[in-house]
């Protein structure tokens, strides 16, 4: 005998179904589109290692890196329709101590940055500007060929280096690495990868020279006398 209920659970599963189905078509949608990110330049700008405290919550004097970069790179193959954001960011990795027999790596995170998808960004901030905007961008637009292009010219860190030893200077085949986490609107976060994979081709030159970190550069007292 039908109640209401059933017949509701009925249409509401239906819909779910349809649902699932479409988000499901939209996330198979992006295995269809190629992506072919790709890293023109990047290398270090200028390196310097200093001994003091890297943050004002440090309680110990330790030796921390700060590195200054240049990185052009064009990631607008990352960005579909069903692009939500990309995070972008830039490792500094070196061998571990143990390397030879672990095979491990020191990996810190220098720079970061987020790039919303133009249809996200009308989201990110409402007000009558953005209303206005949204509206004026409805008009059948697709996606800026520009977002994803980044040019950046002896960049400063973000943050700076540190090891658990306190240790840095002179620490031997340090590369940069850029690395990307596209945020889709429907399906699975997707990282950076070594290996092309259908569509989806690996990041290109995402690897910096080797380099190798300075000898601690002295800060200058602030006054004579003072200390
Ligand atoms: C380290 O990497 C090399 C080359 O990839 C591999 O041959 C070796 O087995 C690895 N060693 C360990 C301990 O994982
Ligand atoms: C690092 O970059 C910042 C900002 O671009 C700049 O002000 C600073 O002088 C740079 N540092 C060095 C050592 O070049
Ligand atoms: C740096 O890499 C080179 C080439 O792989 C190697 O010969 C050298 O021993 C490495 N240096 C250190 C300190 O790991």
């Amino acid at each position: 005998m039908y109640t209401s209920v059933v017949r509701l659970q009925n249409v509401f599963g239906f819909f779910t179904t349809v649902a699932f189905v479409v988000a499901a078509f939209i996330a198979a949608s992006d295995f269809l589109t190629e992506r072919a990110p790709i890293v023109r330049t990047l290398k270090t700008t200028s390196v310097q290692v200093v001994r003091g405290r890297p943050h004002y919550y440090s309680s110990k004097k330790e030796e921390y890196a700060v590195i200054n970069f240049s990185l052009d790179a064009d990631l607008s193959s990352l960005f579909t329709w069903n692009t939500k954001q990309v995070f972008v960011y830039v490792t500094a990795e070196w061998p571990a101590a143990d390397h030879a027999k672990t095979n491990a790596t020191n990996e810190a995170v220098i720079w970061d940055t987020i790039i919303t998808s133009p249809s996200a960004d009308h989201l990110a901030n409402i007000g009558p500007v953005a209303m206005k905007k949204l509206r004026k961008s409805a008009g059948g637009k697709s996606i800026d060929p520009n977002r994803g292009k980044l040019s950046l010219k002896n960049q400063r860190h973000k943050y700076k280096i540190t090891h658990p030893s306190g240790k840095l200077a002179m620490t031997d085949n340090v590369t940069l690495r850029l690395h990307y986490n596209v945020q889709p609107w429907v399906g699975l976060l997707t990282w950076d990868q070594d290996v092309d994979y259908g569509y989806w081709k690996a990041l290109k030159n995402g690897v910096s020279k080797r380099f190798k970190l300075p000898a601690i550069k002295e800060k200058k007292p602030a006054s004579a006398g003072a200390r």
